[in-house]
């Protein structure tokens, strides 16, 4: 695309915001905002440690992965009813639509409330109409994908998906998420079998906090489609060539990784490398009420501190967000359709 060569700098963070997008690497848990918090807490009669939204909201000083972990394992707990689960995953849809997502693919973890007595039909019924409200009154396309807690057993994941099966129809894939190091993929190896032999799409967490070779096992053991960061692939220039080769996505998530020190800037972060190396990145926000930022606010900050970003890399994220989602190719075609309208009307301005 030509425009892009010229396109004026200042006009960048207006493109990245208005821009059509898609998101694959939203956790719903991580969507809860302490006022929601509070409030379901206060609806469900559940006790909370803190004596106030800002003393919640200050205990949000992470260190790492699992210091975040404990926090947003404790938020769930006030989500109890149908009715919970739907109203978190609609004020997340409110505000995707408003940074122009067109289309998200949220991570749920059924085990974080299954473990608490809260039923599976619980879960995935509210989420599930969230979602289809979602598209009838916002115009916003999703999709849930279950993902298994990778610190518990691979017999918990085995019996998490005996009993989500009676909502097989609401939910799209399989994802690994919860504390990397020490859980290699090897451990969930013959549950993710099960996963594909039932048609289910494949996604997992890997290269966050875990080695290069957590993401080939990943591919090689789980046959996961996509890697949720895989930051850490920078490690293996074998690996690199391979994911640049096969244009597997990895969906990188800037402000998490700057939050949870697997960077110690957003100038040092190596989205653009990853970018320059021709691999599918794309930007998402991870848990956006937890680490200070909904996906536009990823976005602006990632292209702030990396001035090698450009209007190009821009478009190049959201096409990539296209490609890597879980949708028919006429989706996508439309979306790009909409992208390069979006570009060209910004130029002209
Ligand atoms: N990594 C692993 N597990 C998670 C994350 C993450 O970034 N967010 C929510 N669960
Ligand atoms: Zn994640």
């Amino acid at each position: 695309m030509n425009t892009m060569t010229d396109f004026p700098r200042e006009k960048l963070p207006e493109l990245l915001r208005t821009m059509p997008k898609a998101e694959l690497h939203v956790h719903i848990e991580g969507t809860l905002e302490p006022e929601l918090i509070f409030a379901l807490a206060q609806r469900n009669g559940v006790r909370l440690p803190y004596s106030s939204v800002e003393a919640l909201r200050a205990a949000y000083a992470f260190t790492d992965l699992q210091s975040f972990l404990d926090i947003y394992y404790a938020g769930a707990g006030v989500l109890l009813h149908e009715q919970d689960f739907f109203d978190m995953a609609m004020a997340y849809f409110r505000r995707a639509a408003a940074e122009r997502v067109v289309h998200a693919e949220l991570f749920f973890d059924p085990q974080t409330h299954t473990a608490r007595g809260v039923p599976m039909g619980t879960v995935i019924g509210g989420l599930a109409r969230a979602c289809a409200a979602a598209r009838a009154e916002l115009g916003i396309s999703s999709a849930l994908i279950l993902c298994f807690l990778r610190h518990l057993s691979e017999a918990d994941a085995f019996a998490t998906l005996e009993q989500a099966l009676p909502y097989r129809q609401h939910f799209i894939g399989i994802g690994l998420d919860s504390g990397e190091r020490g859980n290699p993929p090897e451990k969930f190896a013959r549950v993710f079998a099960r996963c594909r032999e039932l048609g289910l799409r494949i996604v997992a967490h890997a290269g966050e906090e875990g080695p290069a070779q957590y993401i080939r096992d990943a591919l090689d053991l789980l046959g996961a489609e996509r890697i949720d960061h895989g930051v850490r692939c920078v490690e293996d220039a074998s690996l690199v060539a391979r994911l640049a080769r096969e244009q597997v996505p990895l969906t990188v998530c800037p402000l998490s990784n700057v939050k949870l020190r697997v960077f110690d800037s957003m100038a040092g972060h190596n989205l653009a490398d990853l970018l320059d190396a021709g691999l599918r990145v794309t930007i998402n926000s991870d848990d956006p009420a937890y680490f200070g930022g909904y996906l536009n606010q990823n976005f602006l900050e990632t292209f702030h501190a990396l001035p090698r970003l450009e209007a190009r890399q821009a478009v190049q994220l959201a096409e990539n967000s296209f490609a890597a989602s879980f949708v028919p190719d006429d989706w996508k075609a439309r979306w790009r359709d909409d992208l390069a309208r979006t570009v060209a009307r910004l130029a002209r301005a």
